[in-house]
């Protein structure tokens, strides 16, 4: 008798186990918080997150950057109902970085700093549409199916955090608004947030939106600062240092798309300027930026080298505005310690994302 109550206790264990994990192993919590485009780069990280069976993918959060908020929401909506991943919340946040009249001025700021190697300014240089209803309407012809909660991004950070406590990776593939405004408003947060994972700055190469600063901190530098100079448990950082070196050529497009077959996202992979131009011209390359970020999420192990140093953001408004800073030894009061990611097992990522287990659609 007593066995068998044994037995019977063994067996309801390993079936809340086996339930509670992917083969074994526990899924990775993760909060996107990303300027959302469709599909290259930031919509392809999304699904890429939201059809890995290692990860539950808690939430979208989004804020203007390559896009405008209302935009980035539309275009997350549609491609989490395009990919049959209804149940995955998202959150609208931030519409303009910290700094004032940012937009307004650009025109004159762009003057003043000089352009870097890469022409894209995102929302910087994009009518903002009057709504995330009507940017929806707009780009897909029809009303969504699903809604933005009920609830700003920076909220929402806050009560995912609060409700996991540990647990939660944050991916910030965009401008570090929101993650900024939300450990302002709720400190308590930064020790309970598992790690932070970015993709923004270029620390020891060229910038591509200024000679000096990488998009993501550049359009927002004072949030990108108050972000990395909290005292997180730990931050991973893939600056352009990493992202440059990943060439994304045709011959990854094509393997892309055999991986992805009649996923119901393929006609925005092949109308994305990425697609576009691989399909009119083979020679074409272009950086995969964000998916690595959820790439070395899903497997840690594709990462080959890294440095250890202290980051910080420069927010003061001139020539270097929004450069990334690392400070191996002797670094300015405040700031904090970060991996910085400088290479990856490149065969290895293109295998993963190229994986068809990833592009099945909804998770079953
Ligand atoms: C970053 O800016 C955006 O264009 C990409 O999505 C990426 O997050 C690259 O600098
Ligand atoms: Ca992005």
């Amino acid at each position: 008798m007593q066995k068998n109550i044994t037995a019977l206790l063994l067996c309801i264990l390993l079936f809340a186990y086996s339930t509670s994990s992917h083969a074994g192993q526990t899924k990775e919590k993760v909060l996107l918080d990303s300027d959302m485009t469709e599909a290259f780069d930031d919509g392809i990280a999304m699904l890429l997150l939201a059809g890995a069976p290692n990860v539950e993918l808690l939430g979208v959060t989004t804020l203007s950057g390559n896009s405008w908020v209302e935009t980035g929401t539309a275009c997350a909506l549609r491609q989490l109902e395009e990919g049959g991943y209804t149940d995955i919340p998202v959150a609208k946040g931030l519409e303009y970085p910290l700094r004032p009249n940012r937009h307004d001025l650009f025109t004159l700021e762009r003057k003043f700093v000089g352009r870097g190697h890469d022409y894209w300014v995102g929302s910087l240089d994009l009518k903002e549409p009057a709504s995330w209803q009507a940017a929806y309407k707009a780009v897909y012809g029809q009303n969504p199916t699903m809604k933005p909660v009920d609830r700003h991004a920076v909220q929402f950070i806050i009560d995912t955090v609060r409700a996991n406590p540990g647990e939660v990776t944050i991916a910030a593939i965009g401008p570090l608004g929101n993650l900024a405004l939300a450990v302002r408003m709720a400190p308590d947060i930064v020790p309970l947030i598992k790690r932070v994972v970015y993709m923004g700055g270029a620390f020891f190469q060229q910038g591509n939106v200024t000679p000096a600063a990488e998009f993501n901190w550049y359009f927002d530098p004072e949030a990108a600062r108050i972000a990395v100079r909290s005292p997180f448990r730990e931050q991973l950082v893939l600056g352009l240092d990493l992202c440059e070196k990943v060439i994304f050529r045709a011959e990854h497009y094509d393997r892309f798309l055999k991986a992805i077959g009649d996923h119901p996202v393929r006609k925005m992979v092949r109308a994305s300027f990425a697609g576009q131009s691989f399909e009119k011209d083979p020679n074409f390359t272009f950086f995969i930026w964000d998916v690595l970020v959820s790439a070395v999420i899903i497997d840690p192990s594709l990462i080959t080298e890294s440095v250890e140093c202290f980051i910080d953001v420069n927010d003061q408004m001139g020539l270097s505005y929004g450069q990334g800073l690392a400070y191996p030894v002797e670094p300015p009061l405040g700031t904090q310690k970060a991996r910085i990611v400088t290479a990856v097992d490149t065969e290895r990522f293109w295998n993963l994302l190229c994986d068809p287990g990833y592009w099945k659609g909804k998770k079953q």
